[in-house]
């Protein structure tokens, strides 16, 4: 297993070009299953994820390739039920059910199960297919979907934490295909769902009010082929700039949409750490000392949930006091114990985590434990004075292409190593 060995206290300095999105990747490489036609999707990271979800359409039957960003997919003939242990291991996998639902009118794949960060539960998913006619069956560890015909109808999507990002997709892409219309009520509005009902309709879909609470979906017969670009990655953007906030340096983010990154921009602002744009690039420096915030994670466009562990990172070094709700899911603080092992001062109360900032950082061996909390552990390493040794790895490279090259380019003494057993 690989680590990362980080000596910390550099100032990030430089320009680093961001990758296509990991969120938005997965489901529009499930979206492809919907048409016998080839697809072309462009700009697709290379990650342990979007490798995953190739494998998985492959082993339904499809021809993939996946070469230098550009992943070609040809589902010309595919079956209904994919490998146990393929999709039991990424929880995204859960979004070919929607596709498969619609064009073969059966999906039988294995129940994701919770996560480190939480339950994760799939009844919004299964009661989006539900309102659309198909039978749900859970048995042996599968979830069996099936339906003699799909047709559209008007629901409501909204659960215990608010809309479901997976689910507004899964839902979405079932109803291309469905007889009639359907209207989705408290559906996410997150980038990923637009981009993703962008590319549907480039296929022949009939989607409006995607980036909304309401989308409409007007069935078709059948969709074709099509060819599409995945937006730029927002989370590795906003792990990028904080990283620059985090060593007091100054980093160029090229390629990233400050439209997708409102609600972190602010709150960096707040935290003396200024984003400002030129052309199409984003400038993250600080202006003087750190200032304590408070932040509540939200469904978009608040503050995202994927970027709260990296911000507790920076919050760690203001002086003051910080409070962190986490309100999307109800386990997702593992970082912090591994934050304390670097000298951050953090209490954990409920859904809020209590943040002393102030304390100067001293690296440590510490253990990624999702993909998130690995990123806030490589910041906090940069931040922090000698050596950090970042286990479990594997964590980080299921969402970022590359992180440790990209860090170098700004200047950061970081390198992979073998992890000592
Ligand atoms: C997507 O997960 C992202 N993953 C997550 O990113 C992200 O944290 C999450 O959206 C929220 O923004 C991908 O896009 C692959 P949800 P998703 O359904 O769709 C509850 C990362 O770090 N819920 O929007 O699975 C759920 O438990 C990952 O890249 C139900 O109760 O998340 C959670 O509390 C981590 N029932 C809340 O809704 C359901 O049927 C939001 O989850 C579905 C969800």
């Amino acid at each position: 297993m690989e680590s990362f060995l980080i000596k910390g206290g550099v100032p990030l300095q430089g320009e680093v070009t961001v990758s296509g999105s990991k969120n938005a990747a997965l489901p529009i490489l499930a979206a492809t299953l919907l048409t016998e036609e080839p697809c072309v999707i462009r700009r697709v990271p290379d990650l342990s994820d979007t490798r995953f979800m190739a494998q998985i359409l492959a082993s339904l039957g499809a021809r993939v390739e996946f070469v230098r960003g550009a992943v070609t997919v040809h589902a010309q003939k595919i079956q209904g039920y994919a490998d146990y242990e393929l999709v039991r291991k990424m929880r995204g996998s859960i979004c070919i059910a929607g596709p498969l639902l619609a064009r073969l009118r059966q999906a039988r794949i294995s129940l994701p199960g919770g996560c480190i960060i939480g339950a994760r539960p799939i009844n919004l998913h299964l009661k989006g297919f539900q309102a659309l006619g198909a039978k749900i069956k859970i048995e042996g560890g599968y979830v069996n979907a099936t339906a003699k015909c799909l047709v559209g109808n008007s629901l409501f999507l909204g659960g215990r934490a608010g809309p479901t990002v997976l689910g507004t997709a899964n839902v979405m892409m079932a109803a291309t295909l469905a007889d009639g219309v359907t209207v989705i009520e408290s559906a996410a509005c997150e980038p990923e769902v637009v981009d993703l009902a962008k590319f549907l309709n480039a296929m022949g879909a009939q989607i409006s009010g995607a980036g909304s609470p309401t989308i409409t979906i007007a069935g078709v017969k059948k969709l074709h082929g099509a060819e599409h670009e995945v937006i730029p990655d927002r989370i590795e953007a906003a792990t990028f700039l904080i990283a620059a906030g985090a060593t007091n340096g100054e980093v160029i983010l090229k390629g990233a949409r400050a439209d997708h990154l409102h609600a972190v921009i602010d709150k960096l602002g707040d935290a003396g750490v200024s984003v400002t744009r030129r052309g199409l690039d984003l400038i993250a420096r600080r202006r003087g000392g750190l200032m304590p915030v408070d932040i509540t994670t939200l469904p978009y466009s608040g503050f995202p949930t994927d970027v709260q562990a990296q911000m507790m990172s920076l919050l760690s070094l203001a002086p003051g006091l910080s409070i962190i709700t986490e309100r999307i899911f109800e386990s997702r603080f593992m970082h912090v114990s591994e934050l304390a092992r670097l000298g951050a001062d953090i209490e954990i109360e409920g859904p809020s985590a209590i943040v002393k900032g102030g304390r100067p950082l001293s690296g440590a061996p510490v253990m990624a434990s999702d993909l998130r909390a690995s990123a806030a552990l490589v910041i906090a390493g940069l931040a922090a004075k000698g050596a950090t040794q970042v286990n479990r790895i594997y964590h980080l490279d299921r969402g970022y292409e590359q992180m440790d090259a990209k860090l170098r380019k700004l200047g950061a003494r970081i390198r992979r190593v073998e992890e000592k057993t």
